[in-house]
């Protein structure tokens, strides 16, 4: 199933978004949690996934890192188009930077890193977000990142959702390492966002 077949949420929609700058979701940094937590991982060669990955500030921080085998993947052209060109020196090196739907996509990955894709989705889709993200994690592999702990006011995106939700999603085949509120978010999240890490089964 694709998202665009349950939902509006398709490619026009994130192009319309990037190309009218209609992004609020865009830290223009790469956020504190991620940075730190990038901050301890030693083998700089996992392969790593981000997906639904906009302006991908992960990247470049993973890439001035050494982090050698990192994959990109958004829906959007608009946006990925300016990715390549704004990562150009490392796209087809160290980085490997797709255009297409997340749930086509097929893959191994140590790490999997989440920021604002899963708010992004269609709620019907989170099922199918949880089922795709763990067939992409190789065994033993981690689905880390953050997720709101908080409902949204406006019509999503995003969508929000909380703890106990994100918990029942990720019942099989996973252990829970840690869901827990984030310690430092960016200050407008503070206090709405979860810190987590999900790990395969070997
Ligand atoms: C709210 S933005 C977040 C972007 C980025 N993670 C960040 O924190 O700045 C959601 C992103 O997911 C992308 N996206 C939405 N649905 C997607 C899908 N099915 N497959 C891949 N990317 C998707 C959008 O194009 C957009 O770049």
């Amino acid at each position: 199933m694709t998202s665009s077949s349950l939902t509006s949420l398709d490619a026009a929609f994130w192009d319309t978004n990037y190309q009218t700058q209609n992004t609020g979701w865009d830290l223009g940094v790469v956020s504190p949690p991620l940075s730190s937590y990038i901050d301890q991982l030693e083998d700089k060669s996992i392969s790593i996934l981000i997906p639904g990955c906009g302006n991908a500030y992960e990247v470049e921080y993973l890439l001035n890192a050494g982090f050698s085998n990192v994959t990109v993947i958004d829906i959007s052209s608009v946006l990925t188009e300016r990715l390549k060109e704004k990562l150009q020196p490392s796209v087809g090196k160290e980085l490997k930077v797709l255009t297409g739907d997340f749930f086509e996509h097929t893959g191994q990955y140590n790490l999997i890193i989440e920021q604002t894709f899963l708010c992004a989705l269609d709620p019907e889709l989170r099922i199918n977000y949880a089922k795709k993200m763990i067939a992409l994690l190789a065994p033993g592999g981690k689905l880390t990142g953050l997720l709101f702990n908080r409902t949204f006011e406006q019509p999503g995106p995003p969508f929000g959702g909380d703890k106990k939700e994100y918990e029942a999603l990720f019942s099989s085949n996973v252990r829970i390492k840690k869901m827990e509120t984030c310690y430092n978010s960016i200050k407008p999240r503070a206090g709405f966002e979860l810190f987590f890490q999900i790990i395969k089964d070997n």
